[in-house]
């Protein structure tokens, strides 16, 4: 059908609403945690509102309707529940009691008392460790976070929700590429893994096509493979870089994923319904090896190690060539484990070709991001993790893998690649006033996550190539080609504000950042004249 140009327009029009709506609702967290303060009233009004937007289950709770939200967490915290309920409905009187244990928990702050306490070597009571909005039960805060059993993971409910987001993936890839992955790269986490209850492990096993089966004492010890009718789609070959905190908290999960490689592996279905299986053939045929070492497909790092070091060489600027980054990700991360075909346990066996091997049949890399509080350019693991596996990918496959992250913490299921991810990070968090103006309430620090969070943006350029021009370029703008902002940054912590200067001038220097020289002469000025104040010059 041939759209007429009207129809065309309302299309981007609409196109163009979905995306500011998707900024203006993203989630963001407005300000550091300062250790042993309770929550100010607006941040208290802001975590209601945002708990109370989520169905419940488990606490019998169903989402406040978005019209009524405001309205009902105000004349809630004016005058109480039963006021609330006249305004939305007896339905919502759930929700509204789970409020207010969650007003009560807030108002208590243990924190510092908790800490004294410990020190003194005093016991702590425990309490679990998640994202306050996924659990309320984390509160009160100034407990003793507990991790979960591992032999719970994945939960019902996390392998529930994963199908969507495997098929999700999947579907996506095929709409833009034509055809299925026939491997992927995910990055697991422990604290991630702890906090879903195994959403990424659950991922790895739809993808894979199989599921948890428990044993008589009702834990994970196994997975049985989900029929290809049932499935409806090949299995998809899953080469899983788990991290050193990972491979330590969740060492039966560990052999769980390894199990599910090897049991599709040795399935007697055609190989264009199981890559796994065509892969680990024709590794055996290629390199004339044992079915076992074919089959290789979880690594981590050397026992006792931890981290893949790609986010120090990049922050330190200590590279050359991109190449240099993946391969250090390999080198840090090429160590096997699981349980070769006789029963006997690979606990960390450097396996580099393996990995090698692995990664260059890999078309897509994948992360799973479960939380409003941390994403891509909050810290640099995300491109140590995700970027470094990228990178590796990208020389080992001859080209570069679409790269995905999941964002399991909206209420539908949403796929983005990581250059819609890295955008809508920008516009809502480094760009955005009510972000860095929280963060600039804390003074030096707030300079130093201002700095933290272009560096890791940087660190997206470095290893995946995934940051548009625009961004560096309104970077400067907002601040350091703004006077008073420059000001401010200089008063309140001038390190940083030159480090930004020179992240700025590095990005433009490594062929990430396309500006005018007029502009890199600003640059140059800006960083030079904080650096004579840094040296007492001035
Ligand atoms: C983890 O929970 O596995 C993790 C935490 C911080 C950095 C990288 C991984
Ligand atoms: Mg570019």
């Amino acid at each position: 059908m041939v759209k007429n140009s009207n129809e065309e327009r309302d299309e981007k029009v609409f196109a163009l609403y979905e995306q500011l709506v998707e900024i203006e609702q993203r989630l963001i967290p407005t300000g550091l945690h300062v250790f042993g303060r309770p929550s100010s009233a607006g941040e208290k009004t802001d975590l209601l509102k945002m708990i109370a937007s989520f169905d419940r289950p488990e606490a019998g709770a169903r989402a406040i309707p978005e019209e009524l939200l405001d309205d009902a967490v105000r004349v809630f915290l004016e005058n109480g529940i039963d006021a609330a309920v006249r305004l939305t409905g007896e339905a919502s009187r759930p929700v509204f009691n789970l409020l207010e244990t969650v007003c009560t928990k807030l108002q208590s702050n243990n924190e510092i008392d908790s800490l004294v306490r410990a020190l003194r070597g005093e016991f702590i009571e425990p309490g679990p460790g998640a994202d306050i909005i996924q659990n309320p039960d984390i509160l009160p805060t100034g407990r003793n976070t507990h991790a979960i059993n591992p032999y719970g993971v994945p939960s019902a409910a996390a392998f529930a929700r994963s199908e969507t987001v495997a098929n999700s993936i999947l579907e996506r890839h095929k709409t833009e590429n034509g055809r299925y992955p026939e491997a992927m790269a995910l990055v697991l986490w422990g604290l991630d893994n702890i906090k879903t209850q195994g959403e990424g492990v659950a991922q790895a096993l739809w993808l894979l096509g199989t599921r948890p089966v428990r044993d008589a004492l009702n834990r994970t010890t196994s997975v049985e493979a989900i029929p290809l009718v049932e499935l409806g789609r090949p299995r998809i070959d899953v080469v899983m870089t788990v991290s050193g905190i990972f491979r330590d908290l969740f060492s039966p999960t560990v052999q769980l994923l390894d199990k599910a490689v090897r049991l599709v592996a040795q399935l007697d279905e055609p190989l264009e319904l199981n890559y796994v299986r065509k892969h680990v053939l024709q590794q055996v045929e290629q390199d004339r090896c044992e079915l076992d070492d074919a089959a290789v497909r979880v690594f981590s790092n050397a026992p006792g190690n931890y981290g893949t070091n790609v986010n120090f060489m990049v922050m330190d600027s200590q590279w050359d060539r991109e190449e240099t980054l993946g391969d250090l990700f390999v080198t840090r991360k090429c160590f096997a484990y699981g349980r070769d075909s006789k029963g006997r346990a690979v606990e960390g066996r450097e396996a580099r070709l393996a990995m090698d091997r692995a990664l260059s049949r890999v078309e897509a890399t994948y992360q799973n991001i479960d939380t409003f509080e941390i994403g891509l350019t909050d810290v640099d693991h995300y491109f140590e993790y995700l970027g470094g596996v990228s990178k590796a990918v990208e020389k080992r496959a001859k080209a570069r893998p679409a790269i995905y992250l999941s964002d399991s913490l909206s209420r539908e299921v949403k796929i983005r690649s990581l250059e819609e991810t890295v955008r809508l990070e920008t516009r809502a968090k480094t760009l955005n006033p009510k972000w860095y103006e929280g963060m600039l309430k804390h003074g030096f620090r707030g300079v130093a996550e201002i700095e933290n969070h272009v560096s890791n943006t940087f660190g997206w350029s470095a290893t995946a190539d995934a940051v548009d021009d625009w961004v560096y370029t309104e970077v400067a703008n907002t601040f350091l080609f703004d006077e008073r902002m420059l000001e401010r940054l200089r008063d309140l912590n001038p390190h940083s504000a030159h480090s930004l200067a020179q992240r700025l001038l590095e990005a433009n220097g490594r062929g990430y950042w396309e500006v005018d020289e007029g502009v890199l002469e600003k640059l140059r000025e800006i960083s030079n004249s904080l650096e004579d104040q840094l040296e007492g010059v001035v």
